[in-house]
């Protein structure tokens, strides 16, 4: 059996960074350290068992794949269900696969199958347990507690003693949990009721015995407004930025306080999380930038988003001159800031910006190159 060995897991060192969790994240990096350690690893059992809970958007399903990149090595490297798609008689075929016979059964389960084919070193992610059937939390049942799933199609027993588990559950929403002691969660979730799809019915799934045999139970609150605000500079730098950057050759890394305070205000009440946050961004920037006209003079320069008030959209600043008050525009945003620090801060992300997006066209080379005659990739 392979060991991994990971001494120092840091989620943050993942490409996948989680926001406003530390409480989480911090003690989900404690409880894999102790099992990549191989200090406490047992027989029969999966390296390492989770149950996410909290609301909807707020980095359960983003925190998975951070632990399938520093344990496993790839992001990609996640057996993902989604129980709340599974309904109807047999649903958990789809999971573990149908008896011999049955339609499907030459492939097997979506589970068993995934995690043989990453040789049993995967994250398996199960999204939404609360919604599935009964029968999943019984299949699941055997893999926490004897450390292998049972495919039905094959008749096969693959283990799970290299995975880590994964599920995740909307069924707690309340921010009062994140400030409950690990035992008094697990309590909350064994008397927690959700509504069964079929039937609509509330029902309760977590059943005693099952919580009993999950590794850590963690709860993930929902974001503030602050939170928000910085998942959306960041969303923006890494990716609208780097986007605008190779396709337009127009280099606007940074956003005024203004600006930012407007797009955060447009993803609204953060009752969806930060699901908005993508459709904000094509909204505001990527078509406020295609309406955007002579290229030339706008290629010579970085610039930073501002907002006008009186047009009511975003608008582009140079950075660096002060023509048209674009660095004093920016400077009065931040009046805690010296004129040299501000244009410290602009220049610090113009050049992550800038090698960013020479990764970004070298790995599309590479990759054009790997695909042969597929034109027009960028
Ligand atoms: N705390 C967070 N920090 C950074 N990004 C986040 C955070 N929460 C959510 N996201 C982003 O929002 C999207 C949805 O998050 P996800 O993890 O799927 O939410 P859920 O809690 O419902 O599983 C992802 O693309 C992720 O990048
Ligand atoms: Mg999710």
């Amino acid at each position: 059996m392979n060991t991994v060995i990971a001494a120092d897991i840091h989620l943050s060192m993942a490409s996948t960074r989680i926001i406003g969790q530390d409480a989480a994240i911090h003690q989900i990096e404690r409880a894999i350290r102790r099992v990549t350690s191989g200090l406490a690893r047992r027989k029969n059992k999966p390296l390492a068992s989770f149950l996410f809970t909290g609301p909807s958007g707020v980095g359960k399903t983003e925190t998975a794949k951070a632990i399938a990149e520093l344990v496993y090595g790839d992001i990609r490297r996640i057996v993902r269900f989604n129980a709340n798609e599974v309904s109807g008689e047999g649903s958990q075929w789809r999971a573990f696969g149908p008896p011999p016979g049955y339609m499907g059964s030459d492939t097997g389960g979506q589970i068993t199958q995934g995690v043989k084919r990453f040789g049993g070193r995967c994250v398996i992610l199960i999204d939404e347990i609360e919604k599935g059937p009964q029968e999943i939390f019984d299949g699941l049942m055997a893999c926490l507690d004897e450390g292998y799933l049972q495919d039905a199609s094959f008749d096969e027993r693959i283990s799970t003693e290299d995975c880590i588990v994964v599920m995740t559950s909307n069924a707690l929403v309340d921010d009062e949990c994140a400030e409950l002691t690990e035992e008094e969660l697990r309590e909350r979730v064994v008397n927690s009721k959700a509504t069964d799809p079929r039937t609509g019915q509330k029902i309760s799934r977590f059943r005693r015995e099952f919580v009993g045999r999950i590794g850590n139970v963690v709860h993930f609150r929902s974001l503030s407004r602050e939170t928000l605000t910085q998942i959306l500079a960041d969303t923006y730098l890494r990716e609208t930025a780097v986007q605008i950057a190779i396709n337009l050759q127009l280099l606007a890394p940074d956003m005024t306080p203004k600006a930012l305070g407007f797009l955060v205000d447009q993803v609204g009440s953060g009752r969806f999380g930060v699901r908005g946050i993508s459709k904000v961004l094509d909204e505001y920037i990527l078509d406020r930038v295609l309406e955007l006209p002579e290229r030339e003079e706008i290629n010579s320069k970085c610039w930073v988003w501002d907002f006008d008030e009186e047009e009511g959209k975003l608008i582009l600043v140079p950075a660096f001159t002060t023509s048209h008050g674009g660095f004093l525009a920016m400077y009065r945003q931040y009046p805690q800031y010296s004129k040299e620090v501000v244009a410290q801060k602009v220049i610090q992300k113009y050049d992550w910006l800038f090698e960013k997006t020479k990764d970004e066209i070298r790995r599309r080379l590479a990759l054009k190159k790997a695909v042969g005659g597929l034109h027009r990739l960028y």
